[in-house]
Formats: C-alpha cells, structure tokens, sequence
C-alpha cells in the first residue's frame, strides 16, 4: 500500500483537481484497488465523484476509526475506486485529534488497517498546516505538492521545507509540481526559473492552465474519463507517470 497526499500550505492550487485524476488514473490504468479519502471539510473530491457522505458520519467516527471508517467508505461509478467523503464536521478534525495520544500519528494508524486492501491511497488535503496536515506528513509515503509559479509559492515551499527539517520530519517526501502554468506569462517563466535556480525538486511532468480543468465541476467526473485527449488530462496522464517512478 503507497499513501500518496495531494497537499500545500496554500488554498486553490489544484489539489483536488489533481486527487480525483490521479486516483481515477491508479484505478484505472493499473487496475488496482484504490482509495480516495477526502480530508478537506469543503468536501470537493466528494462532490466531484457525485458522492453524498452518509449522513451519519462524521470526523468523529472517522478518528475512531475500524469499522465506522469501512462503513462510511463508497464505490464511486468506476472500477477499482473507491472513495472515503468528508463532510463539514471534518472543520473539527484539528480540535478532536488533540485529545488523541500519540495525535500526530493518529491518520497513519486508521489507514494501516488497510494496508492489503487498497494498493494506493490518496490523501485530497485541506490548505493549511495544521496537527492534520502533521497527520498527512506522516502518514504519506510521498507528498505532492502543487505550486503555481508565483513568489508565494516560492515562499510557502520554503516555510514547509524547514519545518520538515525543523521537525525531524523526511525532507524526501516532498515532491513539487508545477500547477496552473501558463507559459505564456513572463512571470510564470521567470519564476520557474527562479524555482530551478534554488533547487526546487521540481517534478518533469506539469500542469498547465487548462479551462477543460476548470469545467470539471460542471462534468463532476474525472477530467482523464471523459476527455482524456485534451491537454489537462494528458498532463495528469504524464504526472502520473512520474509519481509511480517516484514512489519506486
Ligand atoms: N490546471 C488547471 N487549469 C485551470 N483551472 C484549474 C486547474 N486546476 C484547478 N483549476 C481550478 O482552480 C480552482 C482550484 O482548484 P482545486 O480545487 O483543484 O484547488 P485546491 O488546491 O484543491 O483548492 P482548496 O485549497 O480550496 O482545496 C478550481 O476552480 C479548479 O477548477
Ligand atoms: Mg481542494
């Protein structure tokens, strides 16, 4: 089982757009159980896979874990996938994990039940650095990192960066990607060049801007279903490629 986490300090970077293709991707192309376990409170993945959580779920039961996690777990409409909704309690997952022992380690713990069910689990993350995201950090055996070519971005990297070293956390687990990119744009050229120039660890394959991307909210299914020619889902085809080469 390989615990893959789509995660960034920053809000709107692609995260989930980036959750639902590759976790459509694993499912599909390597025709192999795969789990897409929505931890963000706005519940996006969910909606995008037509997804309602039961209603009796809640952050709650999912920290408990065992078979109230395997209960609220759903197929969605494609083989080999699966899919763990939030909903809004998940707002609370910081708060309740606090009274947890060993809280930093609580999500590695709830997944491990199903190391031999599921060959990849997939993390769609909410923006911020909080004790979940220290959860993610530690149950991920790689961390995605989407970033959009900006000086923030630049910045929130480093910030992360130091506090996988300040925390004794693997600095080898964070993998950035380009997100967004729009090379036509002086800006985004320079700063990927800046990012290089610093020895960001960038990822070959990169996301570029791409409406069809956007418009997913409208298809809610994965972009790699149901237009897997257009240059978004060909984007996610080639980091795909590159996360199993990484995860190797
Ligand atoms: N490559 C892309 N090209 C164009 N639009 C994109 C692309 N990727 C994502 N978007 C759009 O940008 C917005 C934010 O994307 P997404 O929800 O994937 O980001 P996120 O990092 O998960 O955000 P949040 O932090 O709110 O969870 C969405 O409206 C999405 O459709
Ligand atoms: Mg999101």
């Amino acid at each position: 089982m390989k615990t893959i986490a789509l995660y960034s300090i920053k809000g709107g970077v692609g995260k989930t757009a980036a959750s639902v293709n590759l976790a459509y991707l694993a499912a599909s192309r390597e025709q192999t159980p795969t789990l897409l376990c929505d931890l963000d409170p706005q519940g996006a993945s969910t909606f995008y896979f037509r997804i309602q959580p039961k209603p009796k779920h809640s952050s709650r039961k999912f920290l408990k874990g065992g078979k109230r996690i395997d209960k609220a777990i759903r197929g969605t409409d494609y083989p080999n996938l699966d899919l763990l909704p939030a909903d809004l309690s998940y707002r609370n997952l910081d708060i309740e994990l606090n009274g947890f022992s060993h809280s930093r380690r609580r999500l590695k713990r709830l997944l491990s039940r199903f190391d031999g069910e599921y060959t990849y689990i997939f993390l769609d993350c909410p923006p911020n650095i909080t004790l979940v995201s220290e959860n993610i950090f530690e149950a991920a055996d790689i961390i995605l990192l989407p970033m959009i070519p900006t000086t923030l971005s630049m910045l929130t990297y480093r910030k992360l960066f130091s506090f996988f070293e300040e925390s004794g956390l693997d600095t080898g687990k964070l993998h950035p990607f380009l997100s967004m990119v729009e090379p036509r744009k002086r800006m985004h050229r320079d700063t990927v060049r800046e990012m290089m120039a610093n020895g960001v660890n960038l990822m070959n394959a990169f996301i570029p801007y791409n409406a069809e991307v956007e418009q997913m909210g409208f298809h809610r299914a994965p972009l790699v279903h149901y237009r897997p020619g257009c240059a978004g889902a060909k984007a996610f085809a080639n980091l795909w490629r590159d996360v199993k080469t990484r995860l190797k």
